[in-house]
């Protein structure tokens, strides 16, 4: 990889890549200094520039680009080449559309000066306290899920689901999380995508709130990326000990019983999944459980052979009415599959309503949840 100038930017960047040849992707990097952590992709030849903010703090020396560098090569031996280029191609493009791209025409997330709207319409009608309040009013559910299939050493198997964490919402979420979970039995933790508030911008917040997380999971944790997650994070939260499913898959032990544990990318907005990658280390009897950030993908995923599918992204509607019936579900899905327990053919599947709450720091008539799936054979 060749040198070049680093130009280090603390807030949101564009690229102008219109002479960019493609394969070049990785010659060069650059990119976004935190306070604690370093991250660089480098794009030479390109005109880089800050769209919202002006270049602070350019940072130089060995020891930075020495950081530069070591991220660069962890990510490159951590992901397929291919995977990693679409990855950032697509996170280059900066400010992520409100409409087009993705599963679904219209991605409400992106839509900022709603946000702002529904942000004045909680001030005026002084609902913004209550409905704050209910952000961090966590439900345990226990999801009790029988598959016969299951592997006779793995009856009782429980996972600990955790979704749209979203923890850089407010410094106190996380605190207020971490206290919730500490006590927790479980036999694996496994997280469905959505660690950042945003879609773009810095991704320091998101890594101190996961950081503090981690300390109070137990081991092993697995996770899967969501559409509010960039690729940098990947070798950051691997190194706080939450092993990212990139389109692979685990086994897991007990005795001389094995099951598997796959992820996908987000399929939802980046549409990074690989279940053909995915379930090429998985044998076909195999008891295979698949993490995908969003339930969309839950025909694909039942005709692969997965015997259950965890997913989040939907937060159960976050804003609902009455009986909790969701105004929207942001996914391009049947809503039977946006909340809770569902069944496709053979495959069972948990759509979690979200740990963590987006866009509004609101929630109203659908709690965040924290979730135990219990595995029985009957
Ligand atoms: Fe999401």
């Amino acid at each position: 990889m060749r040198r070049c100038t680093s130009f280090a930017f603390r807030r949101h960047f564009n690229v102008q890549h219109q002479f960019f040849p493609f394969e070049r992707l990785f010659e060069t990097a650059i990119i976004t200094i935190s306070d604690s952590h370093v991250f660089f992709v480098k794009y030479g030849h390109l005109s880089v520039k800050n769209t919202d903010s002006p270049p602070l703090e350019v940072e130089s020396g060995a020891s930075a680009e020495d950081k530069v560098f070591e991220h660069e090569k962890q990510l490159r031996e951590r992901m397929n080449r291919l995977h990693l280029k679409q990855r950032r191609g697509i996170e280059s493009e900066g400010e992520q559309p409100i409409f087009g791209h993705g599963l679904t025409f219209f991605h409400l997330e992106n839509w900022f000066s709603l946000h702002k709207l529904l942000k004045m319409f909680l001030r005026i009608t002084h609902l913004q306290g209550y409905a704050k309040r209910n952000c961090y009013d966590f439900q345990l559910r226990h999801n009790r899920v029988v598959l016969p299939q299951l592997p006779q050493a793995f009856h009782g198997f429980t996972i600990l689901h955790l979704s749209d964490l979203h923890i850089d919402l407010s410094a106190d979420f996380s605190h207020a999380l971490t206290e919730y979970v500490q006590d927790l039995q479980y036999d694996i933790c496994v997280m469905t995508g959505d660690y950042r508030y945003t879609t773009r911008g810095p991704i320091d917040g998101a890594i101190a709130g996961m950081e503090r997380l981690r300390l109070f999971l137990k081991d092993p944790v697995y996770a899967v990326l969501g559409n509010h997650d960039s690729v940098e994070m990947v070798p950051i939260l691997e190194q706080l000990g939450i092993h990212l499913l990139l389109n692979e898959a685990v086994s897991l032990h007990r005795g001389t019983s094995e099951l598997y544990l796959a992820g996908v990318d987000d399929p939802h907005y980046f549409r990074a999944d690989n279940l053909e990658k995915t379930s090429t280390t998985i044998p076909e009897e195999a008891f295979a459980i698949l993490l995908s950030h969003s339930p969309e993908i839950y025909k694909q995923s039942c005709y692969a052979g997965f015997d259950l599918m965890l997913s989040g992204h939907t937060h159960g509607g976050q804003v609902c009415l009455p009986g909790g019936w969701p105004l929207t579900v942001n996914a391009s899905c049947p809503r039977y599959f946006c909340k809770g327990a569902w069944r496709y053919d053979k495959m069972q599947g948990y759509t979690s309503a979200g740990t963590g709450s987006s866009i509004v720091k609101a929630r109203f008539n659908c709690p965040p949840e924290v979730t135990l799936h219990q595995l029985c054979r009957n």
